[in-house]
């Protein structure tokens, strides 16, 4: 399977990229250059702001890891050239290309403003908290919107926080580690039907804040459990805390 990779020399895509360089065959892009990426696949700098960039980036590939964009709050003109238009170029290029699977990195941030302690299924309305939220919400409906028209299929995943470990009190919510998000990435790929599928980002199936139970209807097993580090981290609260799930995104711009 050839696999664009959006986002490439990010967090996320780097880790992604040198965990599976082996079983795809991989295009990779970011607008930073980046020379390791060279060796893991066919490297190619492009600004995802530009449709015909986007375009030629997709030619000839299967499917589409869309991570790149701008990944937390920013003025809206950032995230509207980065992320609405950078979102918008992907799903252009994948009709006009015939590519029929998308796995879109989307965030928690899109359902922000719902609150804690209520396990949120994929179903929970939208209620972004940011303009990059609202960005992530909007790239969920385009893939609707594509599904319908033109039978392109995304699994959309809301990710919770990415990190080597967790290290805050809400991370034993939110949390997902590196190779869990490389494991639910490749199940998207790998799944027979995803439809629109919308699964969480965490190392968790069911916790207070999500319901991910679909996620193991396409064989996502997590490895890792934030609970295996709650002595070290639910007595360390972030400043603005508050009870919804968006966390602090909730306060940014009031
Ligand atoms: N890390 C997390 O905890 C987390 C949580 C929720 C969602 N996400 C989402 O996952 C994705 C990857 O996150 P990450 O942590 O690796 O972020 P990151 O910032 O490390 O990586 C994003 C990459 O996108 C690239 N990019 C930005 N604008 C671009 C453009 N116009 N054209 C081409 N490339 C562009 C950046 O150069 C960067 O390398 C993002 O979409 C982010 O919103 C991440």
């Amino acid at each position: 399977m050839k696999v664009l990779v959006t986002g490439a020399a990010g967090h996320i895509g780097k880790n992604l990229v040198k965990a599976i360089h082996q079983d795809y065959e991989l295009v990779l892009t970011d607008i930073k250059q980046d020379e390791e990426l060279d060796k893991l696949g066919l490297f190619q700098q492009a600004d995802l702001a530009v449709l015909e960039e986007v375009l030629q980036l997709a030619k000839g590939v299967d499917a589409i890891v869309h991570l790149g964009g701008i990944a937390t709050e920013s003025t809206y003109e950032q995230i509207n050239r980065n992320n609405f238009n950078g979102t918008y170029h992907i799903y252009e290029a994948a009709r006009k290309h015939g590519i029929k699977r998308i796995v879109f990195a989307s965030s928690n941030h899109a359902v922000g403003f719902q609150p804690i302690n209520q396990s949120i299924g994929p179903d929970a309305s939208h209620l972004p908290d940011t303009y990059y939220g609202s960005s992530k919400a909007f790239g969920e409906n385009l893939a609707n919107m594509y599904n319908k028209k033109h039978g392109i299929e995304t699994a959309s995943l809301r990710i919770g926080s990415y990190l080597e470990k967790p290290s805050e009190h809400r991370n034993l919510n939110t949390w997902i580690s590196v190779r869990d998000m490389n494991q639910l990435i490749v199940r998207c790929l790998e799944a027979e039907q995803i439809g629109t599928s919308v699964f969480y980002g965490v190392s968790s199936l069911h916790n207070d804040y999500f319901d991910n139970r679909d996620a193991a209807k396409i064989g996502y097993d997590p490895e890792d459990n934030p609970e295996d580090y709650r002595e070290e981290i639910e007595n360390v609260k972030m400043e603005n805390v508050t009870d919804y799930i968006g966390g602090m995104f909730t306060n940014f711009g009031r």
